[in-house]
């Protein structure tokens, strides 16, 4: 393969061959996985989500958006040999040989339910619905544990010190995989304790956004129906065609 080729033509031509059929004599490089204990040889190229279909997998759990921002895809892997246990989203991750795979689904964490407009703009409320914060010992391992490489040792100590501003900054992009929690040794919900947090932040530490506000009551007074409507029952290869000239027109401004 030309090298270079970029990462999303890669990405793209893998897709393509799992979605078309492969035909083994074109693939350079194979390596061989095992997922859920099974072993499978399959080419170098794919990502641990793309190896998973060329396997035979179907997903309905653990894939949402193939794209690093839904945190559905959290999987976890040894390679043979090896102690260390990676935590990684198996749609940004490409295979290795010796890989040994598990897909999370879903980190069954305790999530508080609260309601923003009532509670103070206070640090306190982190301590009332997330106690066990208190608990952490600086190990860092929910930093070494992050698909996204997020400060969240770091966050926490935020969080400690009252600092929202710090702690919304530190999580902001936080995709909510839970393999942090799962790895925590005091107990730590540490992914919905940081999305209260950016919530309290976003409702109360910064000035309301008024274009924002106009907007919502643009859409509440139905301003733009007929255009929902008129999108709603686009052709699809015409509702694309709109897509890359908005995406344009983004670009421009
Ligand atoms: S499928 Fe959404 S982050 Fe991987």
């Amino acid at each position: 393969m030309n090298k270079e080729t970029s990462i999303m033509d890669r990405i793209a031509d893998a897709n393509k061959s799992v979605i078309t059929g492969i035909d083994a004599k074109d693939i350079e490089n194979w390596v061989m996985i095992h997922i859920m204990g099974k072993a499978y040889e399959v080419p170098s190229e794919l990502t641990i989500l793309q190896a998973m279909e060329y396997s035979g997998y179907r997903f309905i759990r653990s894939c949402g958006c193939r794209a690093g921002f839904c945190g559905a895809c959290a999987t976890v892997y040894r390679k043979e040999g090896e102690y260390k246990l990676h935590g990684v989203l198996a749609c940004q991750t490409k295979v290795e040989d010796g890989m040994f795979l598990v897909q999370i689904p879903f980190a069954p964490a305790e999530k508080s339910c609260y309601d923003i407009t009532v509670e103070r703009y206070d640090p306190a409320v982190l301590l009332k619905y997330y106690p066990e914060i208190t608990r952490c010992v600086s190990c860092n391992t929910c930093t070494k544990a992050c698909p996204q490489e997020l400060q969240i040792m770091d966050y926490i100590q935020s969080a400690l010190k009252g600092d929202f501003e710090g702690l919304a900054d530190a999580s902001f992009d936080c995709i909510q995989c839970g393999l942090c929690a799962i790895r925590c040794p005091a107990e730590i919900v540490h992914y919905h304790m940081a999305q209260l947090g950016r919530r309290m932040f976003g409702k109360y530490g910064i000035p309301e956004e008024l274009n924002l506000k106009k907007r919502v009551e643009e859409i509440e007074n139905r301003v733009y129906d007929e255009e929902f409507q008129k999108i709603m029952k686009m052709a699809p290869e015409d509702f694309k065609t709109l897509y890359v000239e908005k995406q344009k027109e983004r670009e421009v401004y």
